[in-house]
């Protein structure tokens, strides 16, 4: 932006008004209008625009001191406009870092190429889009579903894994698995997706909230106050491409003989010191809807150790039968009776282009820890920055730079000022603070009468925000830069130098 040259040297306030109200008119609306800011709970943020006496706070200081540079007494009729000096903030009156906005592109498609092509030939030409039984139009039987749960499984080191249709399905069937009903409670972080609560609630258990700390992960150290005689579950969700801190997490439901379900739907390939998530608990999931690392779209995938629970969640994710192909990887006698339970399986379409990906997952993981790795070294001298916890400092995807700030208005200054520059930041997101989705905090449920909230603690039990108060706290603080695996160097060099121009400045304020 360039300030006309008869704003130049009259009294510094004017000539923010004057910057406020072009930016407000221009940049601002336009950044504004096509970007608000996702809420606590998923939705979006009414966006209040930049406040006019906000924006004269922060910018002065920084912007004056190079405005004013020309003196008083400049001719309006001269030379009519003076360039911003370089270095000036975009939402000031500065040039933006780069030209155009930068924006995270779903990982897994942006991968794909002739191995997922050939993958769904196969599917097409074979004729056997179900995973049980086809045509065999090319003389052997679908095999896309199994070989990718064996290819699965071994990638995860866990001995079994079911192919289902959802990271949702996966969370029931494991659920199921690990025998969960109604009168049991489940605990599970305050910040995480929809789906956690919701597969709860379809057992008709309790789903019961514990406090994330500054990992953004369930902290350990607010799950035991949690723990009734009803507890069955713990569910340690690795969010955000990192992992929980599985060590303590594995210790308390060893001293209170219960069950860990790791749902690592946002956190395929994060490993906990040397172990991959969703090996060290009973039973874990994942989820392979377009947003997650590898993607055909949408599909889902639960893995266990236990071949009890294999037979369980097999079962209930498959109409209740052991079929033979489930039933050869078993390789014990079975346990149970044909009950009834609905139909998650995979379909061969989807097994295909997983195959394809799972493949690919190393490298895609490769890539986005390289960015995140060179944008963390370029910006981790600048005086104070923190980023998020780190249960496992190796461990993590590498899919998100995380930057602690003192609260939501410095956050959100943050967030502005990066968008100004043309680089996507945004508070937390891909879940929600579930105890305050207004559905949740007043137990509304399809039917009345529900089986979570008519026994046991579940008839009192309160949601809503003093269920969660940390967990707001974390949420306020966090700024996040969303990463590409494909970014460019110049991608990267842009990140960095918006942090640096940024930081500084928002911290100040
Ligand atoms: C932590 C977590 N668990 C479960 C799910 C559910 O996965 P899906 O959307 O595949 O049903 C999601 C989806 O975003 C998730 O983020």
């Amino acid at each position: 932006m360039e300030i006309p040259v008869e704003m130049v040297g009259i009294d510094e306030r004017l000539v923010l008004e004057y910057a406020y109200a072009q930016l407000t008119l221009s940049r601002l609306g336009a950044i504004m209008s096509e970007k608000t800011l996702s809420g606590p709970t998923g939705g979006r943020l009414k966006e209040d625009a930049l406040g006019r006496r906000k924006f004269l706070a922060t910018a002065t200081g920084l912007a004056s001191a190079v405005w004013l540079t020309t003196g008083p007494g400049a001719k309006a009729s001269a030379a009519p406009v003076v360039s911003a000096p370089a270095g000036a903030l975009a939402i000031a009156v500065g040039p933006p870092v780069r030209a155009t906005m930068l924006e995270a592109k779903l990982s897994g498609p942006q991968y794909y190429d002739d191995e997922e092509k050939q993958e769904l030939i196969d599917v097409l030409e074979n004729r056997s889009p179900f995973r049980w039984w086809g045509l065999d139009a090319k003389g052997h039987p679908p095999d896309k579903c199994i070989n990718f749960e064996k290819e699965f499984s071994a990638h995860q080191q866990t001995k079994y894994c079911i192919a289902v249709t959802s990271g949702t399905t996966a969370l029931m069937s494991a659920l199921a698995g690990l025998g969960v009903g109604p009168g049991d409670e489940v605990i599970l972080p305050a910040w995480t997706w929809y789906a956690c609560y919701d597969a709860i609630l379809a057992h008709g258990a309790l789903p019961v909230f514990a406090e994330v700390d500054d990992s953004m992960n369930i902290d350990p150290t607010d799950i035991e106050r949690h723990i009734t005689r009803a507890t069955k579950v713990i569910m340690s969700v690795h969010i955000l491409g990192a992992p929980a801190d599985m060590d303590p997490i594995l210790e308390i439901a060893r001293k209170h003989n219960l069950k860990v379900l790791e749902d690592c739907a946002q956190s395929v390939v994060v490993s906990y010191k040397g172990r991959p998530v969703g090996s060290m608990g009973n039973a874990g999931i994942y989820s392979f809807q377009v947003n997650k690392t590898i993607s055909p779209g949408e599909g889902g995938a639960v893995v266990t150790s236990d071949p009890d629970v294999f037979e369980r969640a097999t079962r209930y994710h498959d109409c209740g039968f052991l079929r033979d192909g489930h039933a050869k990887v078993l390789a014990q006698p079975s346990h149970l009776k044909d009950f009834s339970s609905p139909n998650f399986r995979m379909s061969e379409f989807t097994a295909a282009v997983l195959r394809a990906q799972l493949r690919k997952l190393d490298r895609i993981v490769g890539d986005f820890r390289d960015k995140t790795t060179r944008i963390t070294d370029g910006i981790k001298d600048l005086p104070g920055i923190q980023f998020r916890k780190k249960n496992d400092p190796g461990g993590g995807l590498g899919n998100w730079v995380f930057i602690n700030t003192k609260g939501k208005e410095q956050r959100d200054a943050f967030i502005r000022a990066m968008r100004a520059e043309n680089i996507t930041a945004e508070p937390m997101g891909g879940s929600a603070i579930l105890p305050i989705a207004t559905h949740i905090e007043k137990k509304e449920t399809l039917q009345l009468d529900w089986p979570s909230f008519t026994v046991g603690r579940g008839k009192t039990i309160q949601y809503g925000a003093s269920a969660c108060p940390k967990t707001i706290d974390v949420w306020n603080r966090y700024v996040g830069i969303p990463m590409d695996p494909k970014f460019t160097d110049q991608d990267v060099a842009d990140i960095i130098a918006a942090v640096r121009k940024v930081y500084p400045v928002v911290m100040k304020a």
